[in-house]
Order: structure tokens, then sequence, then C-alpha cells
């Protein structure tokens, strides 16, 4: 089936998408993007998605050319007419087509906007059955992480280090401390059974999967901490975990070639994930 994209306001398909090159995203990562979940034909936690898509082109002066409303009958459609039942929708929005100039046009020019879909089992992904393998790695990346910028060099090559690694993903590292995966958020449960994640601040995407599972942690009784997660801890965890739209809740299984707890997903991963599908699902939250 013909992959079908949205560009601009038109659907069309995926290949004969294209984007001038003097669009600010080519020249300068000038841009933002949002992924959110889809599972049995529904976006998942979209409002939250939607609500982060905002505050990022906010932080960097690109107007939200959609309301929630209209992103949610775009992605929607999109979603529909690429047959989407479980997967990824993919948003990404530029400051637009101009003259080569680091400053902003001073133009109204309009952003571009474009999305596509992509097709995944989430539910049944053989990994969370085994458990992940990550590495850890400096973290390369600029002061605004908060922000979903499509400037992703340092993702893309913390990712190939741990490709090569034979592992799934990379836990970034900076002076000493664990930030978050390349894609992912990261967590840890502790001997003492906590489960604990790094608080929230410009060092750190405000992952929309933390959030739930954290409110869901919380809801079902299971202690939490939000605090820094020293990189030596990472190897004397009980267990670990790493969250995003595209793993929802993804046990870790080795670190850095230390096995943790008896090298299978633990416990704690694996009620989490499964209150994870059961929130996404719409079977609760
Ligand atoms: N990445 N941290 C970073 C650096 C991320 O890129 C992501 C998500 C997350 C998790 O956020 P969320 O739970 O909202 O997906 C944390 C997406 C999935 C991606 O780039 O494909």
């Amino acid at each position: 089936m013909t992959r079908t994209a949205y560009l601009n306001g038109e659907f069309l398909p995926l290949d004969e998408a294209r984007i001038p090159v003097m669009d600010r995203g080519f020249l300068f990562a000038d841009g933002i993007y949002e992924v959110a979940a889809v599972l049995g034909g529904k976006l998942v936690d979209n409002a939250a998605h939607l609500a982060r898509l905002d505050r990022s082109l906010s932080e960097i002066g690109i107007r939200n050319p959609h309301s929630a409303q209209e992103w949610e009958r775009l992605e929607t459609e999109l979603a529909t007419r690429n047959g989407l039942t479980e997967g990824l929708v993919y948003i990404q929005v530029t400051r637009g087509v101009a003259e080569r100039d680091f400053s902003f046009p001073k133009e109204d020019v309009a952003p571009t906007v474009m999305m596509f879909t992509q097709a995944k089992s989430i539910v049944a992904n053989p990994l969370a059955e085994i458990g992940a393998k990550a590495i850890t790695v400096p973290d390369l990346r600029w002061k605004r992480r908060d922000i979903k910028s499509v400037a992703l060099l340092a993702q893309v090559i913390a990712k190939q280090q741990a490709a090569e690694a034979g592992a799934a993903e990379a836990f970034m590292v900076e002076d000493g401390v664990v930030t978050e995966g390349s894609s992912s958020s990261v967590f840890i449960v502790t001997k003492a059974g906590a489960i604990v994640t790094r608080p929230l601040s410009h060092a750190l995407l405000p992952g929309i999967t933390r959030a739930a599972v954290l409110a869901l942690a919380a809801e079902t009784g299971l202690a939490f901490e939000e605090r820094l997660i020293n990189a030596r801890e990472l190897t004397e965890a009980a267990e670990a975990f790493y969250t995003s739209a595209s793993a929802f809740v993804m046990p870790v299984v080795e670190i850095d070639g230390h096995t943790l707890g008896d090298g299978r997903p633990g416990p704690v991963a694996r009620r989490l994930r499964e209150l994870y599908f059961a929130f996404a699902e719409g079977r609760r939250g």
C-alpha cells in the first residue's frame, strides 16, 4: 500500500512529498517534531503530545499553525488513510522557507508542516519479552533539551554507538549523572524498591510516557522518587527501564555489559508495562 504523507495542507504519496532546499528545517534544523503512538487505531495520550508540541514551538518562536483539535483531526485522517492500527504518527513543523540568514526571516513566512506514519508492533514487541540492552554515552547535546528540536545529531550518534554495541538504547550521561535515553526517558528501580527518574528541567525532554508512568505508579501505590541518577547507580540497580511513545515501557536487562538482576525483565518494569497498555488502550486513566 502506498504510504500517504501530509505536507502543508495536502495529503499525498510519501515519495512525492518534497521540501524546498531553502527550508530552515533543512538548513538550520530550525524546527520542532512530535511523535505519538497509535494503538487499536487510536492516538495515545495525544492531548499531552500536542500540548508539548505547542510549548516547543512557542519556546523557539514558531507560530503553531493549528489548534489541538485541528492537529488531532489531521493526525487521525492520516492514520486512517494509511490504514494504521498500531504504530506512530510523526509531526514536524519548521520555521519555513526563506533566504539563508541565521536570524528569523523578517517577512511573515508560513511554517512548513509535515506528517507521516510508521506501522510498528508496540505491544507485541519481542524485545520487551527478553529485555533490552543499553550502553552509556556522553551527552553531547545543547542546553535546552526540554524543547523537542529536530536537531538530533547527538542522539543519532548515541543510537549508532548503541547499535554497534548490540544495544537497543544509549543512556546519555553528563557530569556523572544520567540525563535520559537517546530517544527515551530513563528509570531505575533501586534494590530498596523505589522507582527513580530524573526530575524535569531544561536538561531533558518532558517525556509524555514518563508522566503517565509516574501517574500510574502513584495511583497503584508504587513508591517513586524524582531525583538525579548517578551513572554508577545504573549497574547497581535491581531493574532499569526506559519509556517513550515508540517503546512504551521497555525493560532493560543489561547496561554496559553488566547484567541487572537475573538478566530478565524485572517485576516492576513488567507491571508498569501492563499498566501502561491498559492506560493506552483506554481501559483506565
Ligand atoms: N522520542 N527523551 C528523548 C530525548 C526523546 O527523544 C524521547 C522520545 C523521550 C520520550 O518522550 P515520550 O515519552 O514523550 O515519547 C525522551 C521519540 C519517541 C522519537 O524521537 O522518536
